[in-house]
């Protein structure tokens, strides 16, 4: 009976000292919170200049549909072509001198920085688009020996023929044959862009193009990843991703579940090479097989790619159709100079042959001035500094520079700047001639330059040749007669995608 009694109050007060926690952990889990979201909105509100007034209540969007429209306006206004946004500590800038001295000048003082790789950190690893000093001086040296060689630049234009020849004008077809001709561009393109890269970094096809359409689980990973990861820089601060995935909660859980996918799909990958051997496969895994043991560096080496090269490629594809859709006459010069060059209704046989067609190369630049596949570009200041513009930018500031705003410049590219107009980027006998880099950083410029400029410039050529000589491209609702509205993203993306209809070109009825 004694012992009946001390085992009930034993149990009472184990009961009570649980309750008297779960209190003490409630208060104190209600307290972080609070003092937590006071030091968000204290953050937030604690500057009431006229640009970041209009940054909190969102009143710009009363004048402009894209933030990149803002932000082109105020800078345009700008004497400096610098603006600060105090309350998210951002230096935006769209002054030449200035991204020279972040990118080239100072490069060591305008890392990625933490932010950046905490944010894709999960996602990318220790991949070369998300690290810093040496890790990422290592990456960069392989990879651009590997990429100079002729063998890889020969190995990208038959991945990116096979997908065109085989899948891509299959589609068009297929959508021309059909009733309506309608299709969704965008979606076209970002599935290209998805085979081509994965053939071309790991040899894996997932086969996004082929008919009927439908997506790998890889490519639906994929997606996942880098939507959920891009989710987490438009939190208000870092701390609200980070105690969800602390958590394990909404999004970040799914996030943890794709990569989990996207890891066992690589190793996989990786052990298949292995096995295989690589030493004569061409694909850029294979190669770095060759110098590198640890399947998780490797893995991270090729997401880094693929990310690299997916959207990217697909932006530039579904803004440059878009401006053809619209400029006509941009189409016929492109179509007569490929027949000039290569013979009427020829394909290229080769990248060589490409670096002929001057006229369309200058519409390819001249689309990704309008519409850069990646809007802007962030640094974070790792010791106090002064822009060339006298911008001062303490320690661990944020400094973005603006590709799209910088193609907005009347002072860089001439009072028509608004204009798509290829021939600005032609010299009087038509030969293609580069513009400084630094005014032009659409695949940044400096020590950090893209790696994968020369292979995307061979798709953006080759798919527009491809189409255009087979299909009449005709823009359908929304965009037919409106400039585009984007989603927030790593990259430029139309909000609700391209619809066009598809119609085939007579010369080619038959084939
Ligand atoms: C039109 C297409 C493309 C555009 C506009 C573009 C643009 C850029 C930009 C702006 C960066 C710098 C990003 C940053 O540091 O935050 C970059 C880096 C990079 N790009 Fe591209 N890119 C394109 C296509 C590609 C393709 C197809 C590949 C792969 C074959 C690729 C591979 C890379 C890599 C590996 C880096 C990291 C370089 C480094 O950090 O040293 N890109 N690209």
């Amino acid at each position: 009976m004694e012992s009946q009694t001390s085992l009930t109050s034993w149990f009472q007060s184990l009961c009570s000292s649980f309750f008297f926690l779960m209190i003490i952990f409630s208060i104190s889990i209600i307290i972080i919170l609070s003092f937590f979201f006071y030091m968000i909105i204290r953050q937030r509100l604690c500057c009431n200049c006229e640009i970041c007034h209009a940054y909190i209540t969102t009143s710009w969007l009363a004048q402009f549909e894209n933030l990149c429209d803002w932000y082109t306006h105020l800078l345009r206004e700008s004497p400096t072509r610098t603006i600060h946004i105090h309350v998210v500590g951002n230096i935006v800038t769209a002054n030449s001198d200035n991204v020279e001295y972040m990118l080239k000048t100072r490069f060591e003082n305008f890392p990625k920085g933490k932010p950046f790789s905490a944010i894709l950190g999960d996602f990318l690893g220790k991949g070369i688009f998300n690290v810093d000093g040496d890790l990422w001086r290592f990456q960069r040296k392989m990879a651009s020996l590997e990429l100079g060689r002729t063998a890889i630049r020969s190995y990208a234009f038959e991945v990116v023929h096979f997908e065109i020849e085989t899948r891509l004008v299959k589609l068009l077809s297929t959508a021309a044959d059909g009733e309506d001709g309608l299709l969704d561009l965008q979606d076209v393109f970002r599935r290209f862009s998805f085979d081509s890269i994965c053939r071309f970094s790991f040899g894996l096809d997932p086969k996004c193009l082929e008919f009927p359409l439908s997506l790998s689980e890889f490519a639906m990973a994929f997606d996942l990843a880098s939507k959920l990861s891009a989710q987490r820089a438009m939190r208000a601060s870092p701390m609200v991703w980070k105690i969800k995935r602390f958590l394990n909660l909404g999004s970040e859980k799914k996030l943890r579940e794709s990569i989990k996918l996207i890891n066992v799909l690589a190793q996989e990958v990786i052990k298949e090479r292995r096995k295989m051997g690589f030493s004569n496969q061409k694909d850029l895994l294979s190669r770095f097989m060759g110098t590198i043991n640890d399947e998780k560096y490797l893995r991270d080496i090729i997401i880094s790619f693929v990310l690299a090269g997916r959207d990217t490629v697909a932006s530039a594809l579904t803004s440059l159709f878009w401006l053809l859709a619209k400029h006509p006459e941009v189409e016929k010069a492109i179509l007569q100079e490929a027949d000039r060059v290569s013979g009427p209704d020829q394909e290229p046989q080769s990248s060589e042959q490409l670096t002929e067609l001057h006229y369309l190369q200058a519409a390819v630049y001249e689309s990704m001035r309008l519409y850069p596949p990646i809007q802007f570009d962030s640094k974070f200041c790792s010791q106090d500094d002064v822009l060339p513009d006298g911008s001062f930018v303490k320690k661990g500031t944020r400094v973005t520079y603006h590709p799209y705003a910088m193609g907005r410049m009347e002072e860089i590219w001439g009072q028509d700047c608004l204009e798509f107009k290829p021939e600005r980027w032609l010299k009087a006998d038509g030969v293609f001639f580069n513009e400084n880099p630094f005014k032009y950083p659409v695949f940044q410029a400096g020590l950090r330059v893209c790696l994968g400029k020369e292979m995307a410039l061979v798709e953006l050529k080759i798919v527009a040749l491809s189409l255009l000589r087979r299909f009449h491209i005709e823009l359908a609702a929304p965009y037919k007669h409106r400039s585009p509205i984007f989603s927030p993203g790593l990259s430029a993306t139309f909000h609700g995608g391209l619809p066009v209809l598809v119609k085939r070109k007579k010369s080619y009825l038959c084939k």
